[in-house]
This record gives C-alpha cells, sequence and structure tokens, in this order.
C-alpha cells in the first residue's frame, strides 16, 4: 500500500525542484544567466588573444625577442637553391651511426613520409606514383646519382625540398632526418649496383 504521507513529501520536493528549474531560465539570450564558481570561468591573467592595455600595441601575445630562437631549436643556415645545397653537403655529418635502434627509427620515419612517393624499396615506385595520384616519378633514391649524394645533400633536400618535392623540415624532426638517411643508405646497400659503387657519407 501507498504511503501516502510519503507521496506528499515526494510531491512537494518535485515541486519544487520544478519550479527552481523554470525560474533557472532566462529569456535574454545576451545574459549568460549565473555563474557557479565564476572565478573558474573568468580569469584574472589576459587571454592569449584578449586585449591588453600593458601593451601600446594592444595585444596579449608577444613576439619572441629578435634574434632568439626556441630551447633546443637550431637554425637552419641555408636556402633552397644548388649552391646552397653543395655546401651543405660539405658542412653538414651525420651524427649517428647505423645501429639496429636508429636504422629502425630511420625506416620508421621513411616509411610515413617517404615511401608513398619514393617506393618501399626506394627505387621511385611509391603508391601515390603507381596509382596515379601523383603524376611525376619521384626520383630513385637507390640509383648512381642518389649514391653520389652526401648525407649533408640529402638532409638539406629533405628539409627545404627540391625542385617539385615539398620541403619537410616542419614535419620531420632533424635527428629523425639523420636517421632516415642512414635507412636510406640500407636500402642503398640492399640493391645491387655496379661493383664500386658505394654511397659517399
Ligand atoms: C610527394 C612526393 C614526394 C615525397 C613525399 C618525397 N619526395 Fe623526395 N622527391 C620527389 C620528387 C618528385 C623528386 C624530384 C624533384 C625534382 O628533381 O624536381 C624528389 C627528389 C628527392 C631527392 C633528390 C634525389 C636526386 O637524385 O637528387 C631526395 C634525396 C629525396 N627526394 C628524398 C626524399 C625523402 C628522404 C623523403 C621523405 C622525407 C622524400 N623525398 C619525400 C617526390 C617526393
Amino acid at each position: 500500500m501507498y504511503n501516502s504521507l510519503r507521496m506528499k513529501i515526494y510531491g512537494t520536493a518535485f515541486l519544487v525542484l520544478f519550479s527552481l528549474v523554470q525560474f533557472s531560465c532566462n529569456r535574454d539570450r545576451n545574459h549568460p544567466g549565473w555563474d557557479y564558481f565564476p572565478d573558474m570561468f573568468y580569469s584574472t591573467a589576459y587571454e592569449t588573444f584578449s586585449e591588453n592595455p600593458n601593451f601600446t600595441d594592444g595585444m596579449t601575445m608577444r613576439e619572441p625577442v629578435p634574434g632568439t630562437v626556441p630551447r633546443d631549436f637550431v637554425p637552419f643556415g641555408y636556402t633552397a637553391d644548388a649552391e646552397s645545397r653543395a655546401r651543405a653537403g660539405n658542412e653538414l655529418a651525420n651524427p649517428f651511426s647505423p645501429a639496429a635502434a636508429v636504422l629502425d627509427r630511420g625506416r620508421e620515419v621513411y616509411t610515413i613520409f617517404c615511401a608513398g612517393c619514393h617506393g618501399i624499396r626506394g627505387n621511385g615506385d611509391g603508391e601515390l606514383f603507381t596509382a596515379g595520384l601523383y603524376s611525376l616519378q619521384p626520383k630513385s633514391l637507390t640509383d648512381s646519382i642518389a649514391l653520389s649524394l652526401k648525407d649533408g645533400e640529402i638532409f638539406h633536400t629533405i628539409t627545404l625540398g627540391l625542385g617539385f618535392m615539398g620541403a619537410h623540415g616542419s614535419q620531420v624532426l632533424p635527428d629523425d632526418r639523420w636517421k632516415m638517411i642512414l635507412y636510406i643508405r640500407e636500402l642503398q646497400d640492399r640493391l645491387p649496383g655496379p661493383a664500386g659503387s658505394g654511397p659517399q657519407r
């Protein structure tokens, strides 16, 4: 049997809650209503994109001080031209040696960023090209021209691009670029080539 007193209490509680819900709404759409924990909504610090009266240009976000670089960032002092590429070939040396872990990482990044065009084996038959999605034949990384490239020249090519190939400097970290170069060397070693055509490192 229903307890009528309990029903009355439930009924009253429901009515109170229902009217609270009614009054918590506001037809004025320009009013955000009440905030719960307002100190978490409104920061006392200036928001990144908010106006800021403390600076003459009125912006909160500041430009880096001229001549400074982010921590761990090594500026790349080369430009996208043949002369600069040759200079990179003479000046830059691969800081890694082909240890198993280095080659593993090299294969990983090569497969992600390069194999689509240059092919899993590096001979220029990547799926983007063979499927007709990329109309230009990507250069082979295992032919005699590629064998004669120095590590620094390949690093330059990855970083700044070359001709029709886009720059990959913003996508591949410098360490990973060196590691994929060692992996490309391994691909070159795997391919049977003319005697004495070993890569110049
Ligand atoms: C979208 C397709 C594409 C991707 C992705 C790509 N390349 Fe290329 N790559 C090319 C093309 C096309 C050329 C030839 C460019 C030219 O000569 O105009 C080229 C040229 C090169 C060369 C110069 C070869 C030579 O004989 O001088 C190297 C080295 C190279 N790529 C390495 C890489 C590496 C390493 C990656 C991965 C980070 C990569 N490429 C990603 C299309 C690509």
